[in-house]
């Protein structure tokens, strides 16, 4: 698996916002919305572009748009706050949803909903979620879209840990992934270190 750091100030400063605890929620908000663009912006950086005409009020000029308009698929909770930053830059996407909440006491991921086209083949997938902490949710979202034929899968994310990198590296699933950056490891709890907390929970409040 390919795993890309996107490396700007500008994603540093909002992963800052993202990680500070005084941050209130509608600030965190914000800062993972603007962060997303930044984290789709560079993700599809080599997205391949089919070529058509279009005129200006001057000239023809050559034009271009996505040749493949892709699935977005935000894991709730926490992915829902990317998907809109997502969905402004790519307008002809279209979105699934799955929903995974993970077991506080064995840190198991607890899936809990689906929405996914039955088919995927030859369509690019962008996975939207804040976190990839043991990996086992992000694992569980991957098999989903695999099994429905999917063999080009982004998995966007802010904050990954080593732990969750090595096991999908170990799934051998085809994704790669790109994140704002990968911390130092888990806790005994398998929350990220030094990390942002409950991506959910700072978005949304506790559940
Ligand atoms: C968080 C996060 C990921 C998962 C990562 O969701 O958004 O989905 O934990 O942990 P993992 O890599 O160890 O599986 P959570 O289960 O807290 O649910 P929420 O988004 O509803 O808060
Ligand atoms: N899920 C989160 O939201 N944060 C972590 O640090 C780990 C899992």
């Amino acid at each position: 698996m390919r795993t890309h750091t996107v490396d700007h100030p500008l994603a540093a400063t909002l992963l800052t916002t993202m990680r500070d605890a005084r941050t209130p929620n509608a600030v965190f908000r914000n800062a993972l919305r603007d962060l997303t663009g930044i984290l789709v912006y560079e993700a599809l950086r080599e997205a391949p572009v089919t070529r058509y005409e279009i005129e200006t009020p001057v000239a023809f000029a050559e034009g271009v748009r996505l040749a493949h308009p892709p699935l977005l698929v935000p894991v709730l909770r926490a992915g829902l706050g990317m998907v809109d930053a997502a969905a402004e830059l790519i307008p002809n996407a279209q979105v699934g949803f799955v929903g995974i909440a993970r077991d506080e006491a064995t840190h198991q991921p607890v899936p809990y909903m689906e929405s996914l086209p039955a088919d995927l083949s030859g369509i690019p997938v962008y996975v939207l979620d804040p976190m990839v902490a043991t990996g086992g949710s992000m694992r569980h979202t991957l098999e989903l879209l695999a099994a429905r034929g999917a063999t080009d899968i982004t998995a966007i994310c802010v904050v990954a840990a080593p732990e969750g990198i090595a096991l999908l590296e170990k799934s051998d699933l085809p994704v790669r992934l790109v994140t704002a950056t990968v911390d130092s490891g888990l806790n005994s709890d398998a929350y990220i270190v030094p990390g942002l907390g409950d991506a959910g929970d700072r978005q949304f409040g506790p559940r």
